[in-house]
Parts: C-alpha cells; sequence; structure tokens
C-alpha cells in the first residue's frame, strides 16, 4: 500500500521526509516522490523504484541551499492501482497551475467521470492516475484558501482517500484529509508530521492525533486545526504511542504474515469497492470488456496457476460452473505447455497469479495466447508482467503481500472469482434476483472474515497443543477441498512440518495406512454439501487413533459429540465458507510455526516471487 510522510517546522525537510519514506517502505511499493516548498516556489522529483534512487537524486538535482532551507514537504512510496509504475505516474501530482502539489493513498471511484469533466473545462493530464485528478479539482476549486479548496474538491469525489496537499502560495502549511485510508499528525517541538503510518513519525514525536473519516485539517508547524469535510471545526484527541520502532513497521504485529491475515477484511473491501453492480445484480469489471461475439463464444474456462493461486482456481471452478454454466478446469500452470494443450479461440483462459511474475504461469501465458485462445489476468501487483502480457483483467487490490505465505492474495482471488462468475453468469442464466443475492453475499465477506479473526486466541490455544507433529492431514470435500490442499501448504512453508492435503473420500484409499495416535487430522466438516460424508470420514480417523482438530460452522446443530478440538466459523452461504475456513486456517499455521520459532515471514527455500521455471 501506498505510504504518505509531510513536514512542517523548523528543520530541513528534505531528510526527514526521505528517512520517513524508508521507514514506510515495508509497505510495499514502487515508485516514490518528494515536493518541497521554497521561495514561493514548488520542487518536485520523483521516480520508479527505491526511496534510495530518489534520495541520490534529490542530492544530485537540488542545491544544498534548497535542501537545508525548506522547512515545508510532502513525499509519498507508491504502490500502483491505476497505470503502471512509472515516474510519471508517481506521487506528487500537481494541479493545472504547476503550483499545488498532493500525495494520495486510496481510490478515487469516480476519477473517470471527474477527468472528462475536467478535461472538458480545458485540464490536461500528463498520468493515468486517479490523485491527478484530485490534484486538478482542488486546484480549480483553490482561490486563495486551501481548506475551502479541498473541502469543496472532496464532496464531489466518490472513493477512499488519505492526502497531503501543499502549494507554492502557502508558506508554512498544508492540508490534509481523510477517509477510509489512515493518516495521522505527529505533534512535536514546533514542527509537526503527517503521516499515512505511525511507523514514520515516531522517531520524532510519539504525540498523535488520528484522524477520523471526513476530517480535514490545516497543518502547521504550531500543530493542527481540524475541521469537518464542510469546514466546521471539530476536536480530536491526542494520543500517546507506546510501540518500539520495530514493532510500528509491522502496524504493532510480530510478523508481515500475521499483520496480513488481520488485513483481510479491509483487502477485500478495497478488491470489491466499485465493482458490485446493485442494480442489475451483476459485477463492474472494467478490465474485462469482451465483443458481444468474444462473449458468446465462449465455451469453456481454463484456469492456469501455481502454489496459492491454483488452489484459488480449483474454488473459482465451483463459481464458474455453478454460476455461469461454464466447464472449467484448473491447470498447474508449469504442465501447461509441455502436453499439447487443446486450445483455441472458444477457451477463456484465466491466469492467476499474486506477483504477477511467477514463471510457470506466464510461460503458461504466452502459449495460450500463442494458441489463440481469449487470456485474462488476475493479478495483484499492478504492471506486473503477466498483467502486461494478458492486457486483459482484473487487479485484486489487496494491497502489498510481503510475507513469503500468501494469505489476503488469495482470499481476494476468491473474491474476485465469485464477481467474475457472477458477471459471466448473469449474461448466461442467472436471474436478476439471484444475481442480486450474490451481491449481497459478496458485501458480507468483510463482515465474515472480522468474525473468524474473533478466533485467534482460540486458534492459538489449538495451536500449542498440535506444535510438536511431525506430520499433518488437511481433509476436505467440495469447495472445502482446495482449502485443504492450501491449509496444508500454509502449515507445511512455514511451520515445516509436513502436511499434505486430500480429498476426504480418498483418505482410504491409501494415506489411512499412515494414521496413528502421531499423525493428527485437520477436518473440514463445515455445514457444505457433503458435511455428512465428512463426519464419517472422521470416525475413519479416530477409529485409526488419530487426533481430529475439526473446523465447523458455528451453531450446527449436527455436530456430533465425538468431535473434541474445534475451530468455530460463522454460519454463510457454502459459497462463502472457502474464504472463512482459511482465514481460520491460516491463523493455526501462523501459531504453530510461531511456537516452534520459525522464521514465517522469511521461510527457508522459499522466495515470495518465484521467476524460474
Ligand atoms: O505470485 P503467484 O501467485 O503467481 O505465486 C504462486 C506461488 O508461488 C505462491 O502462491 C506460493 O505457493 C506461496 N508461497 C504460497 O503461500
Amino acid at each position: 500500500m501506498c505510504g504518505i510522510i509531510g513536514y512542517v517546522g523548523h528543520r530541513p525537510a528534505a531528510e526527514i521526509l526521505i528517512n520517513g519514506l524508508r521507514r514506510l517502505e515495508y509497505r510495499g511499493y514502487d515508485s516514490a516522490g518528494i515536493a518541497l516548498i521554497d521561495n514561493g516556489r514548488l520542487n518536485i522529483l520523483k521516480n520508479a523504484g527505491k526511496v534510495n534512487l530518489l534520495a541520490e537524486r534529490m542530492r544530485a538535482s537540488w542545491n544544498a541551499e534548497l535542501l537545508n532551507r525548506a522547512t515545508l514537504g510532502i513525499a509519498h512510496t507508491r504502490w500502483a492501482t491505476h497505470g503502471p509504475p512509472t515516474e510519471v505516474n508517481a506521487h506528487p501530482h500537481t494541479d493545472q497551475t504547476g503550483r499545488l502539489a498532493l500525495v494520495h493513498n486510496g481510490i478515487i471511484e469516480n476519477y473517470a467521470s471527474l477527468r472528462r469533466q475536467l478535461e472538458g473545462r480545458g485540464h490536461k493530464f500528463l498520468s493515468q492516475t486517479d490523485t491527478e485528478v484530485l490534484a486538478h479539482l482542488i486546484g480549480e476549486f483553490y482561490k486563495g484558501d486551501l481548506v475551502d479548496a479541498v473541502c469543496a474538491a472532496l464532496k464531489h469525489v466518490e472513493g477512499t482517500y488519505g492526502i497531503a496537499c501543499v502549494s507554492a502560495d502557502l508558506p508554512g502549511a498544508m492540508v490534509v484529509a481523510r477517509k477510509g485510508s489512515p493518516l495521522l499528525i505527529g505533534v512535536g517541538e514546533n514542527e509537526t508530521i503527517v503521516a499515512s503510518d505511525v511507523s514514520a513519525i515516531i522517531s520524532h514525536t510519539r504525540q498523535v492525533i488520528y484522524l477520523d473519516d471526513n476530517d480535514v485539517a490545516l497543518v502547521t508547524a504550531a500543530g493542527a486545526e481540524i475541521r469537518d469535510i464542510n469546514n466546521i471545526s471539530v476536536s480530536r484527541a491526542v494520543a500517546s504511542v507506546d510501540w518500539e520502532e520495530s514493532a510500528a513497521e509491522k502496524g504493532g504485529f510480530a510478523h508481515f504474515m500475521l499483520k496480513e491475515i488481520f488485513e483481510q477484511p479491509d483487502a477485500l473491501q478495497n478488491t470489491m469497492r466499485g465493482r458490485l453492480d446493485e442494480e442489475m445484480g451483476s459485477a463492474f469489471l472494467a478490465g474485462l470488456q469482451f465483443t458481444p461475439r468474444e462473449m458468446a463464444g465462449i465455451r469453456r474456462v481454463v484456469i492456469l496457476a501455481c502454489g496459492t493461486s491454483m488452489h484459488a482456481g480449483m474454488v473459482g471452478r465451483y463459481f464458474f460452473e455453478e454460476l455461469a454454466d461454464l466447464p472449467t478446469e484448473v491447470e498447474q500452470a508449469a504442465e501447461f505447455r509441455y502436453r499439447n494443450p487443446l486450445i483455441g479461440g472458444h477457451d477463456l483462459v484465466i491466469a492467476i497469479s499474486q506477483s504477477g511474475e511467477t514463471a510457470d504461469t506466464l510461460a503458461a501465458v504466452r502459449e495460450a495466447i500463442q494458441k489463440g485462445a481469449l487470456v485474462v489476468s488476475l493479478c495483484n501487483v499492478v504492471g506486473s508482467t503477466i498483467a502486461r502480457e494478458t492486457g486483459r483483467g482484473v487487479y485484486l487490490h489487496a494491497g502489498p503481500e510481503i510475507g513469503v505465505a500468501s494469505t489476503k492474495a488469495f482470499t481476494s482471488q476468491l473474491l474476485v472469482l465469485l464477481m467474475m462468475a457472477l458477471k459471466f453468469g448473469r449474461s448466461r442464466r442467472l436471474s436478476r434476483e439471484e444475481g442480486l443475492e450474490i451481491c449481497r453475499e459478496v458485501r458480507s465477506v468483510p463482515g465474515l472474515v472480522r468474525e473468524t479473526l474473533k478466533q485467534n486466541d482460540a486458534i492459538a490455544a489449538l495451536a500449542a497443543r498440535y506444535a510438536k507433529a511431525r506430520d499433518f492431514f488437511y481433509i476436505g470435500r467440495g469447495l472445502l477441498y482446495p482449502v485443504a490442499l492450501e491449509g496444508a501448504l500454509k502449515l507445511k512453508e512455514i511451520s515445516y512440518i509436513h502436511a499434505e492435503g486430500y480429498h476426504a473420500a480418498e483418505l482410504k484409499h491409501g494415506p489411512i495406512a499412515l494414521l496413528d495416535e502421531n499423525v493428527p487430522v485437520l477436518a473440514l466438516a463445515c455445514d457444505v454439501p457433503g458435511k455428512d460424508k465428512t463426519f464419517s470420514n472422521i470416525q475413519e480417523c479416530r477409529a485409526r487413533q488419530a487426533p481430529v482438530l475439526s473446523v465447523v460452522t458455528d451453531g450446527d446443530p449436527s455436530l456430533p459429540e465425538m468431535l473434541t478440538d474445534i475451530i468455530r466459523v460463522p454460519p454463510s452461504s457454502p459459497r462463502l465458507t472457502p474464504i472463512t475456513v482459511v482465514v481460520a486456517l491460516q491463523l493455526f499455521a501462523y501459531h504453530v510455526a510461531r511456537i516452534r520459532g520459525c522464521p514465517i515471514d522469511q521461510p527457508k527455500n522459499l522466495a515470495k516471487s518465484v521467476t524460474v521455471e
């Protein structure tokens, strides 16, 4: 996710801003930029790539006088959402006059229509970003009072934002605002620092004001005057932060993986933001434009992916078959081009990749394109190779995933696959009412995940009981079979316990020979079709003395008494159960690995992005 830092005070701003950006690097980013106000002039530098590069360019391009004199500035690390990670798309962005600069976190959902209106009034845009549109809008309203201009502009904006804005005409002050994207103000001795994240400011001050949604603040060295969006004063308490700097980098969590697990309600909200058509009971997926002929010609879906992304595809298969009546196959991407894949113009190929750089998936994509299939991608990293080469697709908007174990990308992938199946389903067989029901389901997902996360302590206690195991089996059926595979993958990659995922029915075709009192089974026995058969499979495991840990639906009246160790997930439609269950399994794997003292964010032998075949 993007990061914001702003400074106004008595010390040179440049060094403080660059150091602040370094403190924000852990969030993941692909470009960076800085703006300083000095002597009635706005100075901007930005580049694709690292903060260190920005720092070098700053020292080479700006003279020492400017660097030592300017005491007001803003800076940003960007994680691309609209337009690739290039210098021109990096923040800060300026308005039409080039005298006002803005950094922004979040997504302006109606930026396309705002941009058209502004272009109609003669505005020229340099970048593909939503942020530049907001800068121009504020600039248009600016008549000498920046707070007025920001309030006026934000009334036209739909979406989320944390912003910091400076003007060459306003020495000694900046204006910040937030809605749905965090922003806080650090109050120091004759200096004030704003940031999207406490880690960027705690080396300067621990006195912090957390802005609420719809707050707008005029920030000077003396502190902050906070207003609401109608420019009426509001008061906000000053809090004291007691985090250590190292903890602050991970938002207070011990590991990135845990932070990313807990980010899932927000990540999922961002994934669905602006994409539900609540009028027609469908989904707006702007990157998936097909001609009516292409759409009508699709006979089959082929999903290509590796690892966790492949497991997401296996769940997606159920969505496409059930909602869109489309036969769907899931292919291990590494295998695809080494056989003779019978694929062509009637096949919709969906390549799924968090990083968008996985070599096996990329090679399969090239093969599918070459064979004339319609190829789209589902990536998290904007501008990644797979996203670029497929041209069409949907971004997850889950925010950067830093922990090697994929967590929030998986749940966002499931949500996008559900929305894609909804879109195709509406054009093939689903009624508007059925579509509206699925929209309602999609909207409920962040809340369901929040509920599941409340089980964290209970799951940690169960993890302590199982942390010494050497082997583990995970079993599930139907939609929960791929989740069993994913749960086992999570456990083995971060805890180094040998874990295998099996279809619950498959256990008795061989693996059951391995069960005894030292080999636990984690059974996914939630309230989805096939549950009773899974209960029978649990009996079979118990009869071999295997300890069984079951994931069940909270309140399910049919739970057999023999279940002792239980993880509960909230009731939901079967379609959403993979999401709640996987969150519980992510927590279980995390706590087992923590108890075993494993290096959770960087497990041995693994890389976040696998760019070799
Ligand atoms: O970036 P991708 O989604 O293409 O990555 C695919 C796999 O390498 C990845 O999911 C891997 O399995 C993760 N470490 C699982 O947590």
